[in-house]
């Protein structure tokens, strides 16, 4: 029963871990404390991003067969082996199972959770919802997305707050052209996400992705004008994943969100609920083709 007297989550019962063919390549920090420092480029070759295309394409059909599955009852376990066996079944490696520690395929992170949720026995409840984020290794690259989804009907505000964090991402998505500046990007979402009183989260960002799961490249969700001034590149490779929240605006330095002691559950302090969808996109001559569509 991981719901407090006052329904707010708790950590469940994590299952023991899923298994992968030895066939399937593993990227290299699995097994490892973490990733080898990145020394590559966040700029890709045509052939390079077709591989990010094809990960980016299980990760998102993964994503489709959870989201079918999602109903009032079913675990979030149930929802990581969907996961999980739909991604082992194209011949990829779920890049988040054993990435530092992380013990699961995929991130489920309901209600107050802001991201990083691991998948255990908790049950979907009528009204819930849950953000899906699903990253699929394959061919020496990674492709990165997430989705939140509706359990039954929520809640008026709630609706609103998970349709208008899909519209940020849009919006995030269409400020990128060559040449503009990373911070761009950030403006975009705030701005628009000002206009409804939602937080932004800021401590956890967009980044860069493809050889490395996170480059190093950094993308922020709010305007970080003068930093990330970094010019964008046509062939740049990076995601965009704004965290939305109906709670109080997180401010620079004040820390409005907690980790949970499984190390990784990330929570809004004051339990308010939180949003987030995100895609893998390279940067073309015209602005931007998402390469996490299924
Ligand atoms: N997929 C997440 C992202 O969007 C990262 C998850 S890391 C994990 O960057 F270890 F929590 F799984
Ligand atoms: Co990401
Ligand atoms: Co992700």
């Amino acid at each position: 029963m991981p719901r407090d007297a006052l329904g707010h989550l708790v950590a469940g019962r994590i299952s023991p871990a899923r298994p992968v063919p030895a066939s399937i390549a593993r990227p290299e920090y699995v097994g490892r404390q973490g990733p080898s420092p990145f020394t590559g480029s966040d700029v890709y070759p045509p052939q390079a991003v077709d591989r990010i295309r094809q990960s980016g394409a299980i990760a998102a059909q993964a994503i489709d067969a959870v989201g079918a599955a999602i109903r009032p009852g079913i675990t979030t376990d149930e929802l990581d082996k969907i996961a999980h066996d739909l991604i082992v079944s194209h011949g990829a490696y779920p890049s988040t199972l054993g990435y530092r520690g992380f013990p699961k395929s995929s991130c489920t992170s309901i209600n107050e959770v802001i991201c990083h949720g691991i998948p255990d026995d908790t049950e979907l409840i009528d009204g819930d919802i849950i953000n899906i984020d699903i990253t699929a290794f394959k061919n020496g690259v990674h492709g990165d997305l997430n989705r939140t989804f509706l359990v039954g009907e929520a809640a008026p505000d709630v609706t609103a707050l998970v349709d208008h964090t899909r519209e940020a991402l849009a919006r995030g998505i269409k400020a990128v052209a060559p040449g503009r500046q990373i911070n761009v990007i950030g403006r975009a979402i705030e701005s628009y996400a000002r206009r409804f009183g939602y937080g932004v989260i800021r401590d956890y960002t967009g980044h860069g992705v493809g050889e490395a799961f996170h480059s190093g490249l950094v993308i922020p969700h709010y305007d970080a004008a003068p930093d990330f001034d970094q010019l964008i590149e046509v062939g740049m490779v990076f995601t965009i994943e704004p965290m939305l929240t109906l709670g109080t605006v997180e401010h620079p330095g004040s820390i409005e969100w907690e980790q949970w002691d499984d190390d990784w559950t990330v929570a809004t302090r004051d339990k308010s609920w939180t949003a987030q969808f995100e895609h893998t996109l390279v940067v073309t001559e015209r602005g931007t083709e998402i390469l996490t569509l299924p």
